[in-house]
């Protein structure tokens, strides 16, 4: 394979025309969009409407003649058309960790005979954090969490278990659970499901109706490239709605916000779900961001991704320079989100010396350097390119310059 093959399947690529919604930088090749995705065109002009028109002239009008007040709503059924969710059951609002907090104590509440919330012991901390701070905080001590290996999580499904919370794709190794035959298990035991999609909504395609998912949160900043600290959504199945109870009653989830009753009263659906004010900035820059998606097929987003994935992968392998690193994703295709992880005792260095030389990627501690594979902006050509500097980052030891011996707060 040479570069010119790559270049020739550039030419052939049915997303390719997408890299020109995003304002990249020229002289970087960006493999961080799993983990900030960039900003797009039609979220900067967006956000210059929202901020000069419709904040600077228009101001508190805004909330009715901009609809602004119903932006979780209509953000969150734009989202819900990458999860396979039909209307009403989608909403956007806080982060991914208060969306978790809002829906575990919600699921946990519908079947309060049971105390366990099983989890992996792997899952992204925040995950973790959360369900811990849900079973330590409750007097009643309702909660108890389980948290096991992968491999061990079908067989500790049982009648005991009240809600399995999951993160569906790793965010380390993009060892990828199998959604649909989860949720069945889960249920043939009477437990509910709570699916963590931060690092698959805009991957791959997904169908959490027809997998009969109860609930789900997902991330605005990764893959959907809603912007920093993006707001994040969350799902609730139709048929849960009616009975839920979600601990964080704020104004926005009131039947009638603007009659300011004294006593809460929950709104129907999804709504409910809501807790304060949206920030309207930054859920503009999400939701013009979605657009990008409108007429994206998401089979050729994950084919892409994919192919991608897998030239990496077997550029690498062909590479002596490179037999240091050692992959740490599942090889197996259906066994793996969008990115790629790969260990290594000096990942830090390997990460900074990359980004030095214009291949944006990240850390993940202990020794794991993560390469994000993101269709819509990346083409088979800037793998090539990558994996050469790769190649001579590791062949000059550029990863032990002194400056790499201090880690910076975020990696
Ligand atoms: C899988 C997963 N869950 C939850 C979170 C936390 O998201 P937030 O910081 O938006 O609460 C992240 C953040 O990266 C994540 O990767």
């Amino acid at each position: 394979m040479t570069r010119d093959d790559l270049l020739a399947l550039d030419a052939t690529d049915p997303l390719a025309h997408k890299r020109a919604a995003f304002a990249l930088p020229d002289d970087a090749i960006y493999l961080d969009g799993n983990s900030l995705g960039p900003l797009t065109h039609v979220a900067q002009a967006r956000l210059h409407e929202v901020v000069a028109r419709q904040w600077g002239t228009d101001l508190i009008q805004s909330w009715n003649r901009h609809h602004w007040i119903d932006l979780p709503q209509l953000t969150g059924e734009k989202i819900a058309q990458l999860i396979g969710a039909a209307p009403g059951q989608t909403i956007c609002c806080d982060s991914t960790s208060v969306n978790l907090f809002k829906l575990l104590a919600a699921a946990l509440h519908l079947q309060p005979e049971r105390r366990i919330v099983l989890t992996e012991r792997d899952n992204f901390p925040a995950d973790l954090y959360i369900a811990e701070g849900i079973a330590r905080d409750n007097r009643q001590a309702v909660c108890e969490i389980r948290a096991v290996a992968a491999e061990e999580i079908a067989d500790a499904l049982s009648t005991e278990v009240a809600v399995l919370l999951l993160t569906h794709v790793n965010f380390k190794t993009a060892a990828m659970h199998d959604m649909q035959v989860l949720t069945r298990a889960a249920h043939e035991k009477g437990v509910l499901v709570v699916w963590d999609l931060a690092h698959s909504v805009g991957a791959m395609p997904l169908a959490l109706d027809e997998w009969q998912v109860d609930f789900a949160v997902g991330c605005g900043y990764k893959y959907l490239n809603g912007g920093p600290g993006a707001p994040a959504f969350l799902y609730v199945a139709a048929r849960h709605q009616a009975v839920i109870r979600q601990p964080l009653t704020g104004w926005m989830g009131h039947a009638n916000p603007f009659a300011f009753a004294p006593d809460y009263e929950a709104a129907s659906g999804v709504q409910q779900m809501l807790c304060g004010t949206p920030p309207i900035l930054a859920m503009s820059a999400l939701d013009a961001a979605l657009e990008v998606f409108t007429d994206v097929d998401l089979l050729q987003v994950r084919a892409k991704s994919l192919a991608l994935s897998r030239l990496f992968l077997a550029l690498v392998a062909a590479s002596p320079d490179l037999a240091a690193l050692r992959p740490a994703s599942p090889t197996e295709d259906a066994a793996r989100g969008s990115h790629l992880a790969f260990a290594h005792a000096e990942a830090y260095g390997i990460c900074q010396a990359l980004i030095a030389a214009g291949v944006i990627v990240d850390f993940r501690a202990p020794d794991i350097l993560r390469i994000g594979i993101t269709p819509l902006t990346l083409r088979y050509v800037d793998i090539w390119d990558a994996v050469q500097i790769l190649r001579e980052i590791q062949r000059e030891r550029r990863y032990q310059a002194p400056e790499y011996a201090h880690r910076a707060r975020v990696t």
